[in-house]
């Protein structure tokens, strides 16, 4: 049977996360600049998420720009800037058309004020979308996203807004940025790299890794497929027996 008809019968996993990693590599592997390959990642985030739309996934997070990228050369950081918001303005059409709901995590107010705006207009543009919604993570990093919570637990205690045997699991998870979206059941990272680079560590509690050796210019739709596909054949246990599941 075809692999996709094949994962179109199987369990489709509600929130799917990627690590797009690899572009400054697939670009000097062409003899070209980094940033050129930034700019091919675009053709795959557009591919991934028309596919990601097509097989009723619910939730796709990109980690699009870490806490830790700010530390790239300054004209890295800049052009990767100035493509977000060419291509959120250029691809505001495809998101409607395929139903997409944007949102975006991170210290969204540290982006230059040009991304805060096109970001936000396709927010508020896209916000009544019902199919799949995309999380961008931009100056995302999970350890900022974890003291962050902290603090703000800390001042809601202290307003006596909060008791503090009332801190559990769950009301910790409300005071990520991810508050109201499920945690990830797949987290693909692509390239080759077996790390998780301080990406949403809150949250990938109980998620299934998957590496591939594809840098994300060339992550295409049947990659996708083959992710979801060998996520399908996993044994999910969490910490039970396989007796019990
Ligand atoms: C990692 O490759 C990639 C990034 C840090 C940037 C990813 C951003 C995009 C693909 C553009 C996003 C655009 C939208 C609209 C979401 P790398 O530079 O670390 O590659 P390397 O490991 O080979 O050096």
């Amino acid at each position: 049977m075809d692999i996709k008809l094949e994962v179109l019968n199987g369990k489709i996993p509600e929130h799917v996360a990627i690590i797009m990693d690899g572009n400054g590599r697939w670009a000097k592997q062409q003899g070209n600049e980094r940033v050129f390959g930034h700019k091919q990642g675009v053709k795959s985030v557009k591919n991934i998420v028309e596919i990601a739309s097509e097989l009723k996934i619910k939730f796709l997070t990109l980690y699009a720009f870490s806490t830790e990228n700010w530390s790239r050369p300054k004209y890295e950081v800049d052009a990767l800037m100035a493509l977000l918001v060419s291509s959120i303005h250029s691809e505001l059409n495809l998101l409607i058309k395929n139903n997409v709901r944007l949102k975006a995590i991170g210290d969204i107010n540290s982006l230059p004020t040009e991304v805060i705006n096109e970001l936000n207009e396709a927010i508020n543009t896209t916000s009544k979308n019902t199919g799949l919604t995309l999380i961008l993570a931009l100056s995302y990093s999970a350890r900022w996203e974890i003291i962050e919570a902290v603090k703000n637990i800390v001042k809601d205690v202290k307003l006596d807004k909060l008791d503090i045997n009332n801190i559990n699991d769950n009301l910790f998870s409300t005071y990520l940025t991810t508050k109201n979206i499920p945690d990830p059941e797949l987290l693909i990272r692509t390239s080759g790299e077996q790390r998780i680079s301080n990406f949403l560590l809150w949250q990938i509690s109980y998620t299934e890794f998957y590496f591939t050796e594809k840098l994300w210019p060339d992550f295409g739709k049947d990659d996708f497929i083959n992710a979801i596909f060998a996520f399908q054949n996993r044994k999910r246990r969490f910490g039970k027996t396989g007796e019990q599941i």
